[in-house]
């Protein structure tokens, strides 16, 4: 995927590391130049466009305005080309993004469990390019920066391509099943710090099948970085109602 500017001041060499500060490679500090800035929110929004539509969704995933407001890493991977190169020099090849996600998940013997895993969220490698191993070298280059084992990942709605690219790669063939858009594997819980076990699971989880209305929990609020507590979307600011002893399962 070319752009009409040169992609080395925006992008660096090979593997570019983007966080929510959107900061362009050859500027690190807070007194970037804005025009390298408008660039590197070009790139990202291009390739969250091209990635959309080889997975079918119908907006975009990623987006510059989106890396904005999450504390999501973006992992762009470039063909820097060679010294031979005219303008446009270098091009971009694919992005994987990943970030930490608090997620309700099951566990093999059927147990809610809350963990926060880091998530792989969106993956995406040029059409063209695809099946030359550069999703793998993306990849491993993520894996190590991040410092994580491919089994303690959880996976947003993988593709087809993505299971398989997976499953060659790093042997993960034996997802654990799950009632949300996630995907994890064997391995996934093995010695894996545990934020806690669910008494009472959270809605959906807690719906009852037949002999009466389905019962919905309380809703958790959830817990924000800074320590205090939002509501869910389209939630007021009240508190939530207390918790009675029976739909806690004592
Ligand atoms: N059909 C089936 N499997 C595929 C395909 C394909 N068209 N392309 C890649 N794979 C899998 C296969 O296991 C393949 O091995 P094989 O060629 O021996 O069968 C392996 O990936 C190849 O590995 P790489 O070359 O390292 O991977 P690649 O550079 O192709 O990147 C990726 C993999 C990112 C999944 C790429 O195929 C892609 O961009 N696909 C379209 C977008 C997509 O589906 N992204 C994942 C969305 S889900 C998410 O992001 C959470």
């Amino acid at each position: 995927m070319e752009f009409p500017f040169d992609l080395t001041p925006v992008l660096g060499d090979r593997f570019c590391v983007v966080d929510q500060h959107l900061r362009p490679a050859g500027r690190p500090g807070p007194t970037h130049r804005g025009d390298l800035q408008q660039q590197l929110r070009t790139v990202i929004d291009e390739l969250g466009k091209a990635s959309a539509k080889a997975q079918g969704l119908p907006a975009p995933v990623t987006s510059a305005a989106r890396m904005e407001s999450n504390r999501h890493v973006l992992y762009i991977l470039r063909d820097p080309g060679g010294a031979a190169h005219r303008p446009p020099r270098g091009a971009v090849i694919g992005f994987l993004k990943v970030g930490y996600k608090k997620l309700f998940l099951l566990d093999r013997t059927g147990v809610h469990v809350e963990s926060e895993p880091l998530c792989v969220l969106d993956f995406y490698i040029h059409e063209s390019l695809q099946r030359h191993g550069h999703g793998r070298a993306l990849f491993q280059h993520m894996l190590q920066s991040e410092r994580v084992d491919p089994r303690r990942l959880a996976i947003d709605r993988p593709s087809q391509k993505l299971l398989g690219f997976l499953r060659k790669h790093y042997g993960l063939d034996d997802p654990i099943p799950q009632v949300n858009n996630f995907v994890i594997f064997e391995g996934f819980f093995s010695n894996r710090p545990v934020l806690r076990e669910e008494a009472e699971p959270p809605w959906p989880f807690n719906l009852r099948p037949a002999g009466g209305s389905p019962v919905r929990g309380t809703l958790r609020p959830f817990v924000r970085r800074d320590g205090r507590t939002e509501p869910p979307a389209g939630q007021t600011d009240a508190p939530p109602p207390p918790r009675r002893a029976s739909s806690l399962g004592r």
